[in-house]
């Protein structure tokens, strides 16, 4: 039987269009995801929109346009990015589908035959922006009377009658619960967070709406509508087709393996969510990751501000790749990090146009010059006692089993770190056996080195694909890898320097061609509407900088 893996976003508000912290949560996942499959497990990779709630209902009013309609079109927005980002997500929800609403009323039945569900009523403050309650100890005075929320949302006072959900009732079987899975939240200073807050104490949720439609009907009591943070959590068990849990996706799937999410919404997904889920008798997913947010140039990420990041934006200035490889390099995965043009010119220029751009294309123009064109042949040429340097390849081959753990707990840039250290001593391999000289002195010498750089090359790129699959493609192309042989199965782990999988002597390569163009600033003809810096857009970049070190 083979292993499973099921991942997701969030599902993403469409009360605005996508920005780059939604595409930075979904290309976590779509990591992730792609790796797992290399792996050889069967992966369901989720996501989608969170289309009901106030907040939705008031940008469709803004917007003159009836809620479905409005719903529809910001949707396909989310659902274009995955085209634009290269994501590989399985399934895509909309809250406002049937299958979604028919999950949200199992689950509410199944909530209320468990004694888990009173009706009430709410008098507090709701801040719809973050569509959460809060209670006056979290709240500092605003303007008209209003409170501002942590979040810097304004909360408004609300009464109504209300449904609620027996939340303080799992405060001890939820510190339990964390107890006995330390892994479930990560990293671990969130964790300790969300533990502290339940440790001081847990007040029933408030979780139907009266004051306006737009969402989900209560079951058997058509006045109410179900809260959207009840609504929208659900999302993850209607995709493997809850309610029916005894056959289908429920029982390969459930529990998720993954919740990736903002620090913002961890505690939904952390407390309400396993607490929803262990009251209605359902197991909870195994982790849920918080991330770190972004700002942009040093600030604060805002409407009002303006300086909001586009990832349309961003692939038209730098390219897809080196996109996708700087949000998950630039910081350690977890923390905060900061978008700016220097720092993404940088790491696209050093690390990926020298480092292993220049990597690639040197051994490859050294091969199409040198050995006509075809992978040399390494056999009786490869010496461990006198040939210390085949560490080079033992520890791409070695890579895998290091990195594997990495993916497990979220650790992108150590996983990333400890590939470039790989490139980093390759390139060095190729400056100290100066393979270029062996031509003249020794061809047998010459054959090996870059024999063992190709294998270099195939490890490497075979295990980076995940995070830049369109460019790692093209370098595979280039030593005419099958595509049936581009998974993790098709690494050398055996412990001999060539084995079956190894790159076969003889196979004749394509042309090499440069796959990491340096970033070159555009000039001031070329740079009108790029709007680099600040907010990156226009098409300048794309095609800018063609020219590539030559080996
Ligand atoms: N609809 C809810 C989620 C429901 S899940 C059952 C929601 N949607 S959202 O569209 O507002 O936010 C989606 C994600 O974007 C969150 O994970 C949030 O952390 C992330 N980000 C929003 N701004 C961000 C940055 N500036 N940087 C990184 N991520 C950010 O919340």
């Amino acid at each position: 039987m083979s292993q499973r893996y099921y991942v997701t976003t969030p599902i993403y508000y469409v009360n605005d269009d996508p920005h780059i912290g939604h595409a930075y949560t979904t290309l976590a996942c779509d990591v992730i995801a792609r790796f797992k499959r290399l792996d050889g497990f069967e992966v369901k990779f989720l996501t989608g929109t969170d289309e009901h709630g106030q907040k939705v209902a008031k940008s469709a009013a803004v917007a003159g346009m009836d809620p479905q309609a409005f719903t529809d079109k910001v949707s396909k927005n989310f659902r274009d990015l995955a085209g634009v980002m290269n994501y590989s997500n399985d399934d895509f929800i909309r809250t406002t589908e049937d299958r979604h609403t028919r999950a949200c009323q199992a689950l509410w039945r199944a909530l209320q035959e468990k004694g888990e569900i009173y009706l009430g009523s709410y008098a507090g403050w709701y801040a719809v922006r973050d569509e959460a309650f809060y209670a006056e100890s979290e709240l500092k005075p605003g303007p008209g009377g209003k409170r501002i929320a942590p979040s810097g949302a304004e909360a408004e006072w609300m009464e109504e009658p209300s449904y609620f959900f027996r939340l303080s009732a799992w405060q001890e079987r939820l510190l339990k619960f964390y107890d006995e899975h330390p892994g479930f939240i990560l990293p671990k200073s969130r964790r300790n967070e969300v533990t502290s807050f339940v440790s001081g104490g847990l007040q029933d949720l408030s979780i139907s709406r009266t004051t306006f439609t737009w969402g989900v009907p209560v079951p058997g009591d058509e006045a109410h509508i179900m809260y959207v943070w009840l609504d929208a959590l659900t999302n993850y068990i209607t995709a493997v087709g809850y309610p029916v849990i005894d056959k289908g996706e429920y029982p390969r799937f459930w529990p998720a393996d993954l919740h990736m999410v903002g620090k913002d919404i961890l505690r939904f997904h952390a407390v309400y969510w396993p607490a929803f889920l262990m009251a209605a008798g359902l197991q909870p997913p195994k982790r849920v990751f918080a991330h770190g947010w972004w700002t942009n140039e040093g600030q604060k990420i805002s409407k009002s501000v303006g300086n909001i990041i586009d990832p349309i934006a961003l692939v038209n200035t730098y390219g897809l790749d080196p996109v996708r490889y700087f949000l998950l390099r630039e910081v350690p995965f977890g923390n905060d990090g900061d978008f700016s043009h220097a720092a993404m010119v940088n790491r696209m220029n050093g690390e990926l146009a020298n480092d292993y751009g220049n990597l690639a294309q040197r051994a490859l123009s050294m091969i199409a010059r040198n050995c006509d064109g075809k992978v040399p042949d390494p056999t009786d040429k490869l010496d461990r006692q006198t040939w210390p340097t085949l560490a080079t390849l033992s520890n791409a081959q070695a890579l895998i089993d290091e990195i594997r753990p990495m993916i497990d707990r979220q650790a992108f840039h150590e996983a990333i770190e400890r590939v470039w250290a790989i490139i980093r001593d390759a390139n060095r391999f190729v400056d100290s056996e100066a393979p270029w000289a062996l031509k003249n002195t020794d061809v047998r010498r010459m054959e090996a080195v870059l024999y063992v750089l190709a294998e270099v090359i195939r490890h490497i790129t075979i295990i980076l694909q995940p995070f830049m699959p369109g460019s790692c493609g093209k370098i595979l192309d280039q030593l005419a890898v099958p595509t049936n042989a581009r998974d993790f199965n098709a690494l050398n782990t055996s412990g001999h320097f060539i084995d079956e999988n190894s790159l076969k002597p003889g196979t004749p390569l394509p042309k090499p061609e440069g796959v990491f163009p340096r970033f070159q600033e555009p000039g001031t003809e070329a740079a009108k509407g790029a709007g680099k810096g600040a907010n990156p857009g226009g098409k300048a970049g794309k095609g800018a900088g063609k020219k590539r070190g030559k080996g």
